[in-house]
């Protein structure tokens, strides 16, 4: 593990400049890639030139890593992240994490695509995730590297990356929500019985992604944002269809509001 870590690592930095060094990892969820548009990039890496990376097998997930400048910050953008319902194991999902954090990344942004379960929220609202329940049952700090162990997970989301999220929004006068992310393994949509048991447990949000990272990120004291874009209303007593079309559809509709604020967070940060 530690030797293919440091192969990726050692990949990546030779196609860069010597001096650079992304400050922040940001992982782009389904269908929402624009983020590197107004980039500017140095190198653009497909996932499958990468030596030990894993290949993504969702369709709306482009599987690259990009990596440049957005203002004067510099990034490493994963274009497209891995899933446990792809079939990777927990080591697998926080791999690439785990080699940009080696580049240099102190702070990880999430961006995912979510089901709202909060009735006040509304398809195409974004919601800062504020803390997560993790009902995958499945970890990715198990194993035998000892220092991996006990992270405490008291306030995973940073305040300080929160505020200033919260400062962006306010100026852009884009309404942004704040709850609990609850992860599942998927890849189905959840039941009535399921989405009510969530509600009740103080979920305001469900989605099949996002808590791993955020581990191995804390596990590894990197800071940590995570912007959930809500696709689609999750009511169990006026249940409807969901289906991936819809959920990268709407998350196509809002993702220039995620982009700009996601612009303006990394000005300050
Ligand atoms: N449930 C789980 N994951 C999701 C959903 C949902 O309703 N929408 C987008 N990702």
């Amino acid at each position: 593990m530690k030797k293919s870590l440091t192969e990726s690592a050692s990949f990546i930095a030779s196609a860069l400049p010597p001096h650079f060094h992304p400050k922040v990892a940001i992982i782009l969820g389904s269908g929402l890639c624009a983020i590197t548009d107004g980039m500017d990039i140095l190198a653009t890496l497909p996932y499958s030139t990468i030596p030990h990376f894993p290949i993504s097998t969702v369709d709306s997930h482009r599987g690259a890593l990009v990596l440049g400048y957005i203002g004067d910050t510099a990034v490493a953008v994963m274009q497209g992240r891995f899933h446990y319902y792809e079939g990777y194991s927990a080591e697998e999902v926080v791999f690439p994490l785990r080699v940009v954090q080696q580049l240099g990344a102190s702070i990880l942004l999430l961006t995912n695509a979510c089901g709202g379960l909060n009735p006040l929220f509304r398809a195409c609202d974004i919601m800062l995730i504020d803390d997560h329940i993790n009902l995958q049952w499945e970890n990715p700090l198990i194993s035998r590297d000892e220092r991996h162990r006990f992270p405490d997970m008291s306030t995973p989301y940073s305040s300080r990356l929160q505020s200033i999220a919260e400062q962006c929004a306010l100026r852009q006068a884009l309404t942004l929500r704040k709850g609990t992310y609850l992860a599942v393994t998927g890849p189905n949509y959840e039941t009535r019985a399921e989405l009510r048991f969530m509600r009740t447990i103080g979920a305001d949000a469900v989605g099949m992604s996002s808590v791993p990272e955020t581990l191995a990120a804390r596990s590894l004291s990197m800071e940590v944002l995570g912007l959930s874009l809500i696709t689609n209303e999750c009511r169990p007593d006026a249940p409807r269809h969901v289906s991936h079309e819809e959920v990268l559809t709407t998350a196509v509709r809002a993702e220039q509001n995620l982009k700009k604020l996601v612009f303006s967070i990394l000005e300050e940060s």
